[in-house]
């Protein structure tokens, strides 16, 4: 189950993900190449559900998919009958019966992806589900801190904003803390979930503090589409607090690195100076996804004792 899938981090041992990001390494090479095309999954197929918006993730699966040779096929709500009213279910069952190797899903509810493995015979990939997780993302994070900083261990990785509806918070704590990184976690205490600490995070909810000697400062997104209350006063009231400008970034190493998983809300948590700025590896993240995101479909759908290139 563990191997055949990737639902989420949490389940995931340091082994499996070590082999994710070493794998992603050589397919990393390949999208620098003249010819960004390797025929690893020749005659597999790849349906990308996607229940919820997004650009990076659906993209970049797509790509991976077409880089690997793999057919490639697309499904969004909105112009599938999911619009009509069929269930997951049965969206799944049917598109089960074109015989898939792999099933990419996003969704807005929380378990999701779990429950689609339960019903389809494909490998399941979550691409992010409700407020639980998104591992690919987590994976890609890892993937562009271990390319700029060389090791992961002992690293003071600072994750800021709405980590309750963060599942890449969620994701990306369980990650780091299993690859030793220190981890602290710093947002408004209306945006963070009871319990935390029990991932092995810090918790703060003073940013310049929070800050303070790391080697990673992580955004996150405001995510207005999640929240069915008002969790601060204002977009202005909360940038000031925890948007990331020159002042906070000046707490942080002097090679400190500034990550956002995207899409970002310019002037309210990050300021653009600094998400444009020389410290953002912001683009390098999404460059990381298409390796990450072979990676994740050579290791779930390749053949047995298949190497990654041919
Ligand atoms: N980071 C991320 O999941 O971006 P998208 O919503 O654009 O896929």
């Amino acid at each position: 189950m563990t191997n055949k899938h990737l639902l989420d981090i949490e389940t995931l041992d340091t082994q499996r993900i070590v082999q994710f990001l070493d794998t992603a390494e050589v397919f990393f090479d390949v999208s620098r190449r003249k010819v960004r095309k390797v025929p690893t999954l020749r005659g597999k197929t790849v349906i990308n559900l996607f229940f919820e918006a997004s650009t990076r993730t659906r993209t970049s699966f797509e790509i991976a998919g077409k880089r690997l040779s793999a057919d490639v096929v697309n499904v969004s709500s909105s112009g599938s009958s999911v619009s009509k009213g069929e269930t997951l279910l049965d969206t799944v069952k049917n598109l089960e019966a074109m015989r898939p190797d792999v099933l990419v899903i996003r969704h807005s509810s929380s378990g999701a992806p779990h429950f689609v493995a339960k019903h389809t015979t494909a490998s399941v990939i979550n691409a992010g589900d409700g407020t639980h997780e998104h591992p690919t993302q987590a994976l890609l994070d890892a993937f562009t801190i271990r390319r700029s900083k060389g090791s992961i261990r002992d690293l003071v990785v600072t994750i800021t904003g709405d980590v309750t509806h963060s599942r890449v918070a969620r994701s990306n704590a369980h990650l780091l803390a299993k690859l030793g990184a220190r981890v602290r976690v710093c947002g408004p205490r209306t945006m963070m979930p009871p319990g935390i600490e029990r991932l092995g995070v810090e918790v703060f909810d003073d940013f310049a503090r929070a800050a303070e000697g790391a080697d990673v400062l992580m955004m996150l997104r405001i995510q207005r589409e999640r929240m069915g209350e008002v969790l601060f006063p204002t977009a202005r009231e909360y940038s000031r607090q925890f948007g990331l400008g020159k002042r906070v970034l000046a707490m942080a190493k002097p090679d400190a690195i500034v990550m956002h998983p995207g899409p970002m809300n310019r002037g309210v948590e990050i300021d653009p100076e600094v998400a444009d700025g020389p410290q953002s590896v912001i683009l390098d993240q999404v460059e990381a996804g298409v390796a990450v995101r072979m990676a994740t479909l050579y290791l779930l759908a390749g053949e047995a004792g298949q190497s990654p290139l041919s």
